[in-house]
């Protein structure tokens, strides 16, 4: 017979064995707390709202859930401001515990958030901003990025303007981490190929007066000028240099941000009309993904889907592979990572997978707005990997 010991202890170890697997049960039954960290007013809004929107698409496109948790969302309004960006993503990670950060669009942002994602070993997905240290300097084993590096498209655009003749080009741009990054792509790949810059001009972030730069480009007549713009302020600046009378006698190149998502805005048929970009993704690109995404999107949405959309998708196609990979499990976040390092995204701007620093090594194409849309006309540079300077991963 058992002494009444022993029974009281079986009886007691079973109880916490129940209550072990109950809470453990439990935690998988609560929902992921995905917090968005975006811009939804300023220059950059419709861009922060076309990431948020695709991002609940898939999500929706798989019941609500990822790995089998439902998602459950909170988001901040980051207003492009690095100035706010710290306090705003403790909130996130402190105050809300959110399990994940998804953001942002602004490169000075991001990197303000990396560094609470680093304190926290908080996951991290950049669904846009394009800073080089984010998956260089300051790259980590809990940040991803599914958007490109600023670097990327510029360095395609800058090879591609060099190869078809342009000996001198000026380079404009806002004076920030993805403005100086974008038009120093541009610098490498068409000095590299024989082309000179003759002009680096910058204004302040987001200034939109860009009258004085127009005139000074007008006279420098230069063969090309290459541009990095993007949301409001791009439509504006489109406009302005027709406007300006510079359309027709000074090519303007740009990485595909100046024309995604602003068409509309600049006037369809008019300023933007004809204009040749690079980027990772193209309007009429042909993949059954790529269909079923635009369809989905403007069904749902009612506006047509453009690069930060496809971004936006794809981060939490990321996320749904590590998710899966541990069965929902996200504090499991050893082997989660391990799983999204692996991942090969689906991705309506053809397939990808990550580099070692965990940026999309993904094809650059050539772009041609025609009416409403960036047209592909192909493929620039073939799986284009960024060089992650200072990655030690
Ligand atoms: C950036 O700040 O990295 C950035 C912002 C908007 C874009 C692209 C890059 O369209």
């Amino acid at each position: 017979m058992q002494s009444k010991f022993r029974k009281n202890f079986l009886i007691v170890s079973a109880t916490i064995a129940t209550l072990v697997s109950s809470t453990g049960a439990l935690a998988q039954e609560t929902p992921i707390k995905v917090g968005f960290m975006l811009p939804y007013t300023g220059t950059y809004a419709a861009i922060g709202n076309n990431i948020t929107n695709a991002f609940k698409l898939y999500v929706s496109e798989n019941g609500g859930k990822l790995g089998g948790r439902t998602i459950e969302y909170v988001s901040v309004d980051d207003e492009s401001d690095p100035s706010k960006a710290t306090e705003n993503a403790n909130r996130l990670v402190k105050r809300e515990k959110v399990d994940v950060l998804v953001g942002t669009v602004h490169s000075g942002v991001a990197l303000a958030m990396a560094r609470v994602a680093r304190e926290n070993k908080t996951l991290m997905i950049v669904p846009n901003a394009g800073a080089a240290d984010l998956t260089g300097a300051q790259c980590m084993p809990n940040l991803f990025r599914t958007s490109f590096t600023n670097w990327q498209p510029a360095y395609a655009m800058g090879v591609h303007a060099a190869k078809k003749g342009m000996k001198k080009a000026v380079t404009l741009t806002w004076k920030y981490a993805a403005g100086v990054e974008s038009t120093d792509g541009f610098k490498e790949g068409f000095t590299k190929n024989g082309g000179t810059i003759v002009k680096e001009l910058t204004l302040p972030f987001p200034n939109t007066e860009f009258q004085p730069y127009l005139t000074e480009i007008a006279a420098l007549k230069p063969d090309a000028v290459y541009v990095f713009f993007a949301g409001g302020g791009a439509a504006k600046f489109m406009k302005d240099y027709a406007a300006a009378g510079l359309k027709n006698s000074v090519p303007l190149l740009a990485a595909g941000f100046l024309t995604d998502g602003t068409i509309e805005a600049a006037g369809v048929g008019g300023a933007p009309e004809g204009l040749l970009t690079t980027l990772h993704y193209a309007d009429g690109l042909k993949n059954s993904k790529n269909d079923a995404f635009r369809l989905n999107f403007a069904k749902t949405y009612k506006t047509q889907a453009d690069v930060y959309s496809v971004q936006g998708y794809d981060a939490a196609q990321l996320l749904g592979a590590g998710l899966s990979a541990v069965k929902g499990n996200i504090k499991n976040q050893d082997e989660m990572i391990k799983a999204m390092e692996k991942a090969k995204i689906d991705s309506p701007r053809g397939a990808f997978t990550l580099s070692k620093s965990h940026n999309p090594i993904q094809d650059i194409y050539l772009r041609k707005v025609v009416g409403r849309d960036n047209q592909l006309l192909e493929v620039s540079v073939k799986g284009l990997a960024d060089p992650a300077t200072g990655c030690k991963m």
